[in-house]
C-alpha cells in the first residue's frame, strides 16, 4: 500500500513521549495529602495489554456491552452521523468498535486516532490501514488532556465527529470531564466541515453496587495487576523503589459521588524514593489512582448541555447497563 505522507509527518513532529510528564506528576501527586496519581499513566505498553485482558474478564461488562450496542445499532448510528465524516478518536485502544463504525459509515473522509500509547496506536492503525485503504489515516500519539492541534483531512469533510468510546470520560472528575467535552466540541466545530459536527460517546450507566464493584475487582486479579503496574512503571522509568508486595489494589463504589474510586493501599508503614526524594506511606494509607464515574441518562444529558451539546441519539443494551450517545453541537 502507498504510504500516507501526512500521517508520517504527524508522527515525526510529535516526538515528545506522552510519558514525559510522569516524573513531575509523580513528585507532585505523592507530595499531596491525600496522595494521588493521574490514571492516564496506566497506559504504557504493558498497561494497555492488561487493559485488553480486563475487557475479557467475565465481571467487566462495559466493553462487551458497548460492542454489543454497536453491533445491534451501528446502521442507525452511522445514519445519524451521515456521509463524508472526518472521524477523530480520543484514546483509540484496540479499534474493534472503530472498525464497526468505519465499515458502516458512508464514505468517511479521514480517521484521526489520538492515543497516548505509541504501541497501541501503531498496532491499531496498521490493522485499520489494511482494511480501509481508501480512508486517510492521520494517527497522533499524544495526551488528549493537553491542547493538541489535529491534522486536517485532504478531502473536505461534511462534518467532524469526535468518537470517545469506552466510557473513558468517566475517568475524569466533573470539572475535567466538562473541560474535555468542551474541547471535543471545539474540535468537532472547527474540524473543517460544513456542519457543526458532534461527539459519539460511550457512557457507562449507574447500576447496582455489587455489579460495579465486581467489575473493578475481577476474581482473576487482572485489574489489580493493571493498577499496580503503575508502581512497576515508576520503578522502571523513574528509578523508584516501590516494594510491589507492600501495596495492594482497592476499588470501591461511592454511591453519593456516583463513582468507583480505585486506590493503591500501602500494606505497612514505609518510605519510597523517587528522584532522590523520600515519600512516607503510613500503614493502610491510600493513594487515589482512578475514578470511574457512572451517569444516569438524565444526569448525563444535563451535563452535556453545560458543554453546549444536545443529546440527539441514545442507544443502550436491553438491560440498560451502558449507553452510546450522539451529542450534537448546539
Ligand atoms: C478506560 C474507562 C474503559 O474506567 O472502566 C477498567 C479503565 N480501570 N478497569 C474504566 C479501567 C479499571 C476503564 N476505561
Amino acid at each position: 500500500m502507498k504510504p500516507n505522507p501526512q500521517a508520517v509527518r504527524v508522527c515525526r513532529l510529535d516526538d515528545r513521549q506522552p510519558g514525559d510528564g510522569l516524573l513531575a506528576d509523580a513528585l507532585s501527586g505523592l507530595s499531596r495529602s491525600p496522595k494521588r496519581l493521574p490514571s492516564k499513566y496506566f497506559y504504557d505498553a504493558r498497561g494497555s495489554e492488561l487493559f485488553e485482558r480486563i475487557c475479557e474478564q467475565p465481571e467487566y461488562y462495559p466493553t462487551r456491552t458497548e460492542i454489543a450496542i454497536m453491533r445491534d445499532h451501528v446502521g442507525e448510528i452511522a445514519a445519524a452521523l451521515g456521509p463524508d465524516v472526518r472521524l477523530v478518536e480520543y484514546g483509540s485502544g484496540s479499534g474493534l468498535k472503530t472498525r464497526l463504525l468505519l465499515r458502516n459509515l458512508e464514505s468517511p473522509v479521514a480517521y484521526v486516532p489520538v492515543e497516548i500509547s505509541r504501541s497501541a496506536l501503531a498496532e491499531s492503525v496498521a490493522k485499520l490501514e489494511r482494511e480501509f485503504p481508501r480512508i486517510e489515516m492521520l494517527p497522533v500519539c499524544a495526551d488528549f488532556t493537553q491542547p493538541i492541534k489535529l491534522p486536517r483531512a485532504a478531502r473536505a469533510p461534511r462534518q467532524t465527529v469526535v468518537y470517545f468510546p469506552g466510557s473513558t470520560l468517566g475517568n475524569f472528575a466533573p470539572d475535567d470531564a466538562l473541560r474535555l467535552l468542551r474541547e471535543m466540541r471545539n474540535e468537532a466545530g472547527q474540524g473543517g466541515g460544513a456542519l457543526p459536527g458532534g461527539i459519539l460517546i460511550g457512557i457507562d450507566l449507574d447500576k447496582e453496587s455489587a455489579v460495579l464493584e465486581a467489575a473493578y475487582n475481577d476474581a482473576a486479579g487482572v485489574t489489580a495487576e493493571f493498577t499496580l503496574n503503575l508502581l512497576v512503571r515508576m520503578n522502571h522509568e523513574l528509578g523508584a523503589d516501590f516494594d510491589l508486595g507492600a501495596f495492594r489494589h482497592r476499588a470501591r463504589w461511592h454511591p453519593l459521588a456516583g463513582r468507583i474510586e480505585t486506590h493503591i493501599v500501602s500494606r505497612r508503614e514505609q518510605d519510597v524514593h523517587i528522584d532522590g526524594r523520600a515519600f512516607h506511606f503510613g500503614a493502610g494509607e491510600a493513594m487515589r489512582v482512578e475514578l470511574s464515574c457512572k451517569y444516569t441518562l438524565e444526569g448525563f444529558a444535563r451535563f452535556a448541555a453545560r458543554a453546549g451539546l444536545r443529546v440527539a441519539g441514545v442507544w443502550t443494551d436491553p438491560a440498560r447497563q451502558f449507553s452510546v450517545q450522539w451529542l450534537a453541537c448546539e
